[in-house]
């Protein structure tokens, strides 16, 4: 075997040891995980979904929930072009737990420099949990094509 060939395997090992070095460390260390589904809201093809889940837990409330001291819950649904609510309020230091779906097409849920980023399904239910610390306005975008309007899609958490 070449020396070359040798250095070539050695580097290529070390490269998967370090990846995956960096996985384990951001799963376990830094908590980051991908979004999973958390549930689900059934609906036949003759119902419309929005009208189910109207008549559906959480999403028959939409809006905001204080769970326990320092911690809220934020229902929301997304439709094509907005989401339902779309601003939620919550003092600094807050912990929300955004459960949000989509009543119509795929969107994005994306509040940027945090570590909400989800997909919106229709009758899937998404949730993801983000501290505010900062007071400040975040804006809750949708980042997955969802038609001609799609731009305009956005909401907003305000932190005081
Ligand atoms: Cu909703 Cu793009």
């Amino acid at each position: 075997m070449e020396t070359y060939e040798k250095g070539f395997l050695a580097a290529s090992g070390a490269v998967l040891v370090v990846f995956l070095a960096a996985l384990t460390y951001s799963t376990l260390g830094l908590g980051i995980v991908l979004p999973t589904q958390s549930g689900r809201v059934y609906c036949r093809s003759n119902q419309k979904l929005l009208k189910v889940l109207r008549q559906t837990p959480p999403f028959d409330a939409p809006g905001l929930k204080q769970i326990a001291p320092g911690k809220y819950e934020a229902v929301i649904i997304g439709r094509t072009w907005a989401f339902m609510p779309d601003e939620i309020d919550v003092p600094a230091g807050a912990e929300v737990t955004f459960r949000a779906t989509s009543a119509d097409v795929v969107h994005g849920f994306f509040i940027p420099n945090t570590r909400v980023n989800m997909m919106l399904i229709p009758g899937e239910i998404s949730v993801a949990t983000y501290k505010f610390t900062r007071p400040g306005e975040y804006l809750i975008l949708c980042h997955e094509y969802c038609g001609i309007l799609h731009h305009t899609m956005s909401g907003k958490v305000v932190v005081k």
